[in-house]
């Protein structure tokens, strides 16, 4: 389990732990909003299959105390830099704190990893949360364009949320 203290906005402790025989159904049916499927799958299983598929991705279950609330994974590139990805807080669930939650979370135990990795992400110029939410976590544009989707960087220890 990764527990970095934060809380959403409800005051519930965000944990990220294993998908595991007991919550895989729960993380699998995980969505986003109808609107946001031009940027993720429509359910986080498509995730758990790519995670399963290779080994390059891992799937972590965002927990809210003791409910599954979304889905985010880490990889590691040949470069040894570290990879965010796959990330869905559920519809009924966004809004309250927990992707800010979620990514400082990761970001910071990421970042701590043997060697103090580069910790980096990628999203679609035109989702603006995720724009707004990486940015203020301290995650900034390298230039570099991936598959239509923006490279950014974490260029300063990320804030508690
Ligand atoms: C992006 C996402 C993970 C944010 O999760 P969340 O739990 O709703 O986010 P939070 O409540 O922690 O909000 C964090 C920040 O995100 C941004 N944000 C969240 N919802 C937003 C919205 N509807 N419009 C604009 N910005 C928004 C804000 O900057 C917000 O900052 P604040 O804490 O000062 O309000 C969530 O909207 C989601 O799952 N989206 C669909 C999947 C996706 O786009 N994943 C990222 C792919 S790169």
């Amino acid at each position: 389990m990764i527990d970095a203290g934060h809380r959403d906005r409800d005051g519930r402790v965000i944990t990220l732990r294993p998908v595991d025989d007991d919550n895989w159904r729960m993380v699998a049916d995980v969505a986003p909003r109808d609107d946001q499927r031009n940027w993720v799958p429509a359910l986080a299983a498509r995730y758990l299959l790519l995670t399963m598929r290779g080994d390059v991705w891992r799937s972590l279950a965002v927990y809210a105390d003791e409910t599954v609330v979304g889905h985010v994974m880490w990889g590691v590139d040949d470069d040894g830099s570290h990879w965010i990805g796959g990330m869905i807080i559920d519809a009924t669930e966004q809004g309250r704190g927990i992707g800010r939650a979620t990514v400082a979370t990761l970001a910071g135990w990421l970042a701590a990893r043997d060697g103090k990795p580069p910790v980096r992400l990628s999203y679609h110029p035109e989702n603006k949360a995720a724009a707004a939410l990486y940015k203020s976590l301290g995650f900034h544009p390298t230039g570099a364009v991936e598959d239509d989707e923006l490279i950014a960087e974490l260029t300063a220890s990320p804030r508690r949320p």
